[in-house]
């Protein structure tokens, strides 16, 4: 008996426990690879988790459409959106967009992504990343990795390529965090229902974006806020709600996850310390460490499909109308994808996990995460020499983008 049911999958708690999310995984993907789920408070929908199913639906996006569901809300919050904002997601995002439109709206930022332009932003990120792990030694020895550095760090990134100030960026992070953790009670707004802290938040974006638009519009600069304050989508006017969500995509994809990566890759080599005498005996590895990481956090736990005829899968049939869970997080430590699948191997070669998903909707922001895990590990590789725990990690309850959001550490400079 493995005492757990498929509606765990919705459970904020069990994303703040990583044994029971792993132990979870093993079993959604040994005993029911295509599961129905239909816990109270959300709409049913289905949940596939093997490595290879994912891709096969990600490759068919005619039949599984990123929109209108795009991730798990209870039900009062789809609500309140669909009031508020005229979508169940409440931002209208690339990730929610389909077709000939999603490639439209795509195009307008791909260029800025691709690896080639990404690389011309290595010494300016090499140097955030330096600056970042030179605040370790302000603060003796003792520091809260995440809190204190990692989930700062990207977002000064994000904010730089987005183009927005630096003294807006804390407003940027308070929001970020209330976005994806609105179902954590710790990171709610007091005295408001899940539902009505989303709204709250929402609004907070728009004044703030607003203002942005407005700006670049008159005053277009080389950021990535021009591109979209001026984008003419397949030669048309973006709407209001576009913009918005096409803005908050940008600043919050980036940020959170790339941090989760960050700080859950140092907890893995802390972990496993061979795997850190390695790769600082072998600097040559950091890329295949980074990429792992990456598949070993999968800090994008899930996106959700919407099914558009029916379509078979290991003997179920998934209706037209119906919703899927893509289990990213269950696919990164599939066994019939990686060899020793529970093993952190800073050495992995073949590493094509999905934790930048798959298809056209495959991350626009990988080569730029990656880039900044680089360099934060390069970075702190040269200013530190011994880092160990000052107190066990603590895990965001969330079943969106969750991974540890408290690290306390004791190191010592070189
Ligand atoms: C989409 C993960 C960093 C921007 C996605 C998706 C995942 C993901 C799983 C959805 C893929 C799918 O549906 O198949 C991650 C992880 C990151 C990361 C794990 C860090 C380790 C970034 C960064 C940016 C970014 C740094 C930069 C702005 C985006 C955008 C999309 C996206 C714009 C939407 C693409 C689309 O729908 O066409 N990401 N991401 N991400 N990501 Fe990332």
């Amino acid at each position: 008996m493995s005492g757990f049911v498929v509606n765990q999958i919705a459970d904020p708690t069990l994303y703040g426990d990583p044994q029971r999310l792993h132990q979870f995984y093993d079993w959604l993907r040994r005993e029911h690879p295509v599961a129905w789920a239909d816990p109270e408070g959300f709409r049913p929908f289905w949940v596939v988790s093997r490595h290879a199913d994912i891709r096969e639906l990600e490759r068919q996006p005619e039949i599984f459409n990123a929109g209108p569901r795009m991730t798990l809300l209870p039900i009062p919050v789809e609500q309140a959106n669909v009031a508020i904002f005229g979508v169940e997601s409440g931002v209208f995002p690339l990730t929610a967009m389909d077709g000939a439109h999603h490639q439209a709206m795509r195009a307008l930022t791909q260029d800025f992504f691709l690896p080639k332009n990404i690389r011309k932003l290595e010494s300016a990120i090499a140097q955030h990343a330096a600056a970042f792990v030179a605040r370790m030694a302000q603060d003796e020895g003792q520091c809260d990795l995440a809190t204190d550095i990692a989930f700062w760090y990207p977002l000064r990134v994000a904010m730089a390529i987005l183009g927005i100030d630096e003294q807006d960026e804390a407003r940027m992070l308070r929001l970020t965090h209330e976005l994806f953790g609105a179902s954590d009670p710790a990171v709610r707004r007091p005295g408001l229902t899940e539902a009505e802290h989303i709204v709250a938040v929402k609004q907070d974006y728009i004044a703030f974006f607003d203002a942005i638009t407005r700006d670049r519009q008159a005053n277009p600069r080389e950021d990535v806020a021009t591109l979209i304050a001026t984008g003419m989508p397949g030669g048309a006017e973006m709407s209001a709600e576009e913009r918005l969500g096409y803005y908050v995509i940008i600043a919050t994809a980036g940020h959170d996850t790339t941090a989760a990566s960050i700080v859950g890759g140092m907890q893995a080599l802390l972990d496993n310390p061979e795997q850190m005498a390695l790769l600082k005996a072998h600097p040559e590895l950091l890329k295949t460490f980074v990429n792992e990481a990456i598949r070993w956090t999968a800090p994008v736990k899930h996106f959700m499909r919407n099914v558009t005829q029916d379509y078979t899968l290991h003997g179920q049939t998934l209706r037209a109308g119906d919703h899927v869970l893509l289990s990213f997080g269950a696919a990164t430590r599939d066994p019939e994808a990686f060899g020793d699948a529970d093993q952190f191997r800073i050495d992995r070669a073949l590493n094509n996990h999905l934790a930048f998903g798959h298809g056209p909707h495959t991350c626009l922001g990988q080569y730029l995460a990656k880039l900044e895990i680089e360099a934060f590990f390069t970075a702190f590789f040269a200013q530190i020499a011994t880092i160990e725990p000052a107190g066990p990690p603590i895990y965001t309850e969330g079943s969106f983008v969750s991974g540890i959001r408290a690290m306390p550490v004791r190191y010592s400079r070189l």
